[in-house]
């Protein structure tokens, strides 16, 4: 039988990456604060992902998740918003005339801002100050009160995703989404070859509006080429917070977390007994899991009985990020035994965070090669084991930034200084987003695929 779960169960595990609070007053006050906010999202909304994730899980639809590694209170801009909302648009026209099937569209947005860290302390010039875990705890200024966590963050932070989501919302809803609006979509800095190939996909949807038109169907009222479902999601790392926006849902008497409509655990804190696995087992929403490289394929089947007991299509999905390198040697394993034990899962690739190196210029970077391989590799396998690639998971931004290496821009190790302005990780920029998304699209292409997607229970 399971243990007694409740919001605050998880205080009494073993807890990886949460920061200390000198003021716990503070602290305390913040937290009473925001359990009276209003929720960010509804229930609902996460069930409507769930059963769409669902679908995904049975090879009905792909998953497009992506956005900042972190967001940051400075950067907070709607042409950001606005921007990397766009992208993810035209990359999921791109995904949807490869796969012929629904995508389901999920931003790291609204709510992106806690970072497990790989040292919890920096050092620089002989000065040792805590290492920046992301805007919700402390900042990102080498200064000793910049790097103090503080609790005043969580009340901005929840203001900030609350005032994003509100911008996502008219955005997919408002017409901004309208199939008949897409080539304004377009991004003035992606390189003119797929800017081009984007603008034949338009072209050709055009068409298609005009065909339907002279039909008699008017698209304007229809629900699917006028407006867009996006969902959001985040790292559910400071359990504080996420706390304090666990609710009941009054329509099914369930707890749901109102801060996203999804939550993952990363890679550094999916512990069995772990605090974060013991909060994300008691939420409705759909979980990600980070499997990484380390993964024990044993742990993950106990952690799979324990977030998703009865095995719920579309409740979790496994967020694969081995590196190009690792891959071959790790996943096929694990997947094999997810598969035999008839676990109902979403397969996503991130090949990001596997693909993380330094350039001899200093900054941490990761070439588009290395992630268009690990993407390659991720749907060979599960070619082989005729098991169903559903998704990605992406950082990128729709600015014009110079933070991952190569691809058509053939951005090098000198060009990185030029615009590196992430928070955290380095993103691919919107022109390597859409390259990103061309590629995936020729795999999707794939006959192998296509009956994947329509053999699958
Ligand atoms: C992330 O998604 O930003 C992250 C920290 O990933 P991971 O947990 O996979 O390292
Ligand atoms: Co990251």
């Amino acid at each position: 039988m399971k243990s007694q779960w409740s919001p605050s169960s998880w205080r009494s595990k073993p807890a990886k990456h949460l920061p200390i609070y000198k003021d716990q007053n503070q602290l305390t006050n913040a937290l009473e604060e925001i359990k009276k906010f209003p929720p960010l999202v509804f229930a609902g909304e996460a069930r409507s992902l769930k059963s769409k994730l669902a679908n995904v899980s049975n090879g009905k639809a792909f998953l497009l998740q992506g956005g900042d590694c972190a967001e940051s209170f400075v950067d907070f801009h709607p042409d950001n918003i606005k921007n990397s909302f766009k992208v993810i648009l035209q990359m999921a026209v791109v995904l949807t005339f490869g796969a012929s099937c629904p995508i389901v569209k999920v931003g790291r947005i609204a709510g992106q801002f806690a970072k497990p860290r790989s040292s919890d302390k920096e050092t620089v010039d002989g000065i040792e100050l805590e290492s920046y875990k992301g805007d919700i705890i402390n900042g990102i200024e080498f200064t000793k009160e910049d790097r103090i966590p503080d609790p005043k963050r969580l009340i901005q932070a929840y203001n900030q995703s609350a005032s994003t989501l509100n911008l996502l919302r008219a955005f997919s809803q408002g017409g901004y989404a309208n199939l008949n609006k897409i080539h304004q979509w377009n991004i003035n800095f992606v390189e003119e070859e797929n800017a081009n190939k984007f603008i034949e996909i338009a072209d050709r949807i055009d068409e298609c509006l005009a065909f339907m038109k002279a039909c008699g169907i008017n698209g304007d009222n229809v629900r699917q080429i006028y407006e867009t479902e996006f969902f959001t999601s985040h790292e559910a790392l400071l359990l504080d917070y996420e706390e304090a926006l666990t609710r009941i849902d009054s329509t099914s008497g369930k707890w749901y977390d109102v801060s996203a409509h999804m939550l993952w655990v990363g890679d550094r804190t999916r512990q069995l007994d772990g605090a974060h696995i013991e909060f994300v087992r008691g939420i409705e929403n759909p979980i990600g899991i980070k499997v990484g490289p380390t993964s024990d394929p044993d742990e993950l089947l106990k952690i799979l009985d324990i977030v998703n007991s009865d095995n719920e299509p579309g409740k979790v999905t496994l967020i694969c990020r081995m590196g190009a390198d690792k891959i071959d040697s790790h996943l096929p394993n694990i997947i094999k035994k997810v598969h035999t034990e008839g676990k109902a899962v979403v397969w996503a690739c991130d090949p990001m965070h596997g693909n993380t190196i330094k350039s001899k210029t200093g900054f941490k970077t990761r070439p588009v090669n290395n992630i268009f391989s690990e993407i390659q590799k991720f749907f060979a396998i599960h070619k082989t084991l005729g098991t169903y690639p559903g998704g990605v998971h992406l950082e990128m931004t729709g600015a014009d930034v110079t933070e991952c290496m190569g691809g058509l821009q053939q951005i090098t190790e000198e060009d990185l200084k030029n615009r590196y302005h992430t928070f955290c990780d380095p993103r691919l920029n919107a022109s390597q987003s859409l390259e990103i998304a061309f590629l995936i699209s020729e795999y999707l292409k794939d006959e192998k695929f296509l009956s994947l997607k329509s053999s699958q229970i």
